[in-house]
């Protein structure tokens, strides 16, 4: 059964709502997270919140790990990588604790536990993430254009994580030069993808970009959150589940 985590209650509301349309929902609370156990797109699964930070997301995919065969994460991220803006979306090919240094025992960003900086995203997953992101932004012009952001891209690459919201132009600016290929910082997914390589679970990482992870509020967060961000992991999840086999 796969699990589908989102980082916040306006995304799970999205799929949830989805959900509900294709039967009951039950409900189960297992060390202080709350599963799902809905159908969605014609198959079981697994739905919960990952909640914000690299410990609450650590702690939902442990939880999931012991009944899921495969996790699919959806949130937003702020875009660090260049040309990647509002409205985009980024699809983890590997994942980062940009926050992690246990130097001088391990070098910078090196996961002790999985022996590497690098976490990379299951690849079958990640495709169907990929390909259902093109639909979703595709869905979506009109209510991107009304908050101004026009020509939403899929982009593939590294995102990176951390227990810190990025927005200001100087932590911004030192994340692109140590990390130059990073394309988007958030707060849960890196942890989310050791859970999966200590437990040996396939799993996919998809993220709405927000902002730029600077001072600059370009975009109004509830309407975006509520317009594009929750459709848009509505249509993410559904649209890959339809693939998957
Ligand atoms: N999630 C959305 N935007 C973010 C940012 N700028 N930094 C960290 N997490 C985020």
């Amino acid at each position: 059964m796969l699990a589908i985590i989102a980082a916040l209650e306006d995304e799970l509301s999205a799929i949830v709502a989805a959900a509900r349309d294709e039967g009951e929902i039950c409900s189960e609370k297992v060390a202080g997270v709350t599963l799902l156990h809905a159908r969605l797109a014609g198959r079981d699964v697994l739905l919960t919140l990952s909640g914000v930070g690299k410990v609450a997301a650590a702690t939902t995919a442990a939880v999931l790990a012991e009944r899921a065969s495969g996790m699919i994460h959806v949130g937003t991220a702020g875009g660090i990588g260049k040309d990647v803006n509002p409205g985009d979306i980024v699809i983890a090919t590997e994942l980062l604790q940009h926050d992690l240094d246990a130097r001088p025992l391990w070098d910078r960003w090196v996961s002790p536990v999985v022996g590497k900086t690098r976490i990379p995203a299951d690849a079958y997953l990640t495709a169907a993430l990929a390909g259902a992101a093109v639909g979703a932004v595709a869905g979506h012009r009109a209510a991107l254009a009304s908050l101004g952001l026009d020509d939403p891209t899929v982009r593939p690459g590294l995102i990176i994580s951390g227990d810190v919201f990025v927005n200001t132009a100087e932590g911004s600016a030192k994340l692109r030069s140590e990390l130059p290929d990073a394309l988007a910082v958030e707060m849960e997914g890196a942890a989310v993808a050791q859970v999966c390589a200590m437990a040996g679970i396939p799993f996919a990482v998809a993220r709405t970009i927000s902002d730029r992870a600077d001072q600059d509020a370009n975009v109004d967060f509830p309407a975006f959150l509520r317009k594009i961000a929750a459709p848009y992991a509505r249509d993410l999840v559904v649209g890959a589940l339809k693939v998957l086999d």
